[in-house]
């Protein structure tokens, strides 16, 4: 357990161990990571980051969403080592093992909808949502697909047909999968800060399929599902207007169409309820779990209607996907969420969020701050015109709460993300709150005298 004051930066960041690393890196890593600061981390526990010098970050990145219930949680740690000491793999797509079952019984009672489900495992974001195009596919013997702009889904060619987040993802590796259609998101910038929100944006993507897409494009007979984030991740922590996914649920429903929604990022109690979608009162056909759901080990889950799971023996799998140990560490999380921080996750993320907006009454460079429970996102700069000094403006950000001890990432155009584990406190909520007043008023002027 690390004890100390946290924030705790002891040497120039990068210190001397972690130069070495980096050095290291440089040689032999795929030259593709998007590494925005560098942080060697050497142990975590909870909210807190220890690097490879002996410097403690609060890290409200959550390693991208993902570590749930914070770093190495007793509990986490506990389920994993008594899993590993017993089988390490045996290959659920061939053999048979009881947590993979308990874990698939457990997400078909935690996810939205009255009827029967069944669960197919992968070990990433992206390999669960290849197993929903392929299942949409062949349930519905359509093939066309709808996406969102500014949609992130993954980066193996099935599910980077579906992301359209930034072209440099996408630029030189077509043809991807064709018959992906993409639609702009409930963050039409035009309409929603030039008219009501909710109103234009119903409009909006009913308008956009009823009376553009499904007549002039394609026809909605011949497509097998709509692909959605509950709420944008990488495109923005974007929360839609109320009635967005009700909206594409009634049109998903008038024409056979299945909605799969992707709570890669937003699911897992991050929002305050175990999924974005409940906020909205909305059930999928299909629901895409990964990132928090074992807590930091590499798990996926599709969960689909029984009736629409109709594939069979030999149609698809994975070799580790729903590994015993991962599903092992996903039972623990999965309680751990529902006793303790799923509630925290509202209580903190609420409190976070009267402190953001009280940050952007006192600094003019931020803009919009949104989100849902410990999904919290600020834009520097004033939508429609996100201006390049905006964008260099949040990079500089994230770099000095960087050196400050504050671990935080970009999303969107020019926005920063808030996500920490599940588990931060006030007083965690408090200092991180300060790290970035600070920041965003060394930042501007700093900027300025460039
Ligand atoms: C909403 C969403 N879907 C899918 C993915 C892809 O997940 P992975 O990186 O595990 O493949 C991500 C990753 O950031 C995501 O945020």
């Amino acid at each position: 357990m690390l004890t100390t004051q946290v924030p705790s930066i002891k040497t120039a960041l990068p210190g001397p161990h972690a130069k070495s690393i980096l050095t290291r890196d440089e040689q032999v890593m795929s030259p593709s990571y998007t590494r925005v600061y560098p942080l060697v981390i050497k142990r975590g526990f909870g909210a807190t980051v220890e690097d490879v010098d002996g410097n403690l970050f609060l890290d409200f990145s959550a390693g991208i969403a993902t570590c749930s219930t914070g770093h190495c949680h007793p509990e986490v740690v506990e389920a994993v080592q008594r899993q590993a000491a017993e089988f390490l793999h045996m290959s659920g797509t061939d053999f048979y093992y009881e947590n993979m079952v308990a874990l698939a019984e457990k997400l078909t009672q935690i996810t939205p909808g009255y009827f029967a489900k069944r669960v197919y495992f992968g070990n990433s974001g992206a390999e669960a949502i290849e197993s929903a195009m392929k299942l949409a596919r062949f349930h519905t013997r359509r093939q066309h697909f709808i996406a969102f702009i500014n949609a992130f889904h993954g980066r193996t060619l099935g599910a980077l047909s579906l992301t359209a987040s930034k072209t440099i993802q996408r630029r030189h590796f077509s043809p991807l999968v064709p018959g992906v259609h993409h639609i702009p998101y409930a963050n039409c910038r035009h309409c929603s800060y030039q008219m009501d929100y909710a109103t234009c944006d119903l409009h909006c993507v009913e308008h956009t399929l009823e009376s553009v897409l499904f007549k002039t494009v394609v026809a909605p007979e011949e497509v097998a599902a709509i692909f959605v984030e509950p709420i944008q991740g990488e495109g923005g922590y974007v929360v839609p207007p109320r009635d967005f996914l009700p909206a594409l649920r009634r049109i998903t429903d008038k024409y056979g169409i299945l909605l799969v929604l992707d709570e890669v990022q937003s699911g897992m109690g991050r929002t305050g309820k175990f999924w974005a979608c409940e906020h909205f009162n909305v059930t999928p056909d299909i629901l895409i779990s990964a990132k928090g759901l074992a807590s930091g080990l590499p798990l996926s889950a599709m969960v689909a209607r029984s009736d629409i799971m109709n594939w069979t023996s030999g149609m698809h799998a994975s070799t580790f996907g729903g590994n015993p140990v991962a599903c092992a560490a996903a039972l623990v999380t999965i309680r751990l969420i529902e006793e303790h921080y799923m509630s925290n996750a509202e209580r903190i993320g609420n409190y976070l969020m009267q402190g953001l907006l009280k940050l952007k009454e006192r600094h003019s460079c931020v803009g919009d701050v949104r989100g849902l429970g410990l999904m919290l996102g600020l834009e520097i700069g004033a939508a429609p015109e996100i201006t390049t000094d905006d964008r260099a403006r949040r990079d500089a950000i994230v770099q000095e709460a960087f050196q400050q001890g504050l671990l935080l990432l970009g999303c969107g155009e020019s926005g920063l993300r808030l996500c920490p584990p599940l588990v931060i406190t006030h007083e965690e909520a408090d200092v991180a709150l300060r790290i970035l007043d600070n920041a965003l008023s060394t930042v501007p002027s700093a900027l300025s005298t460039l």
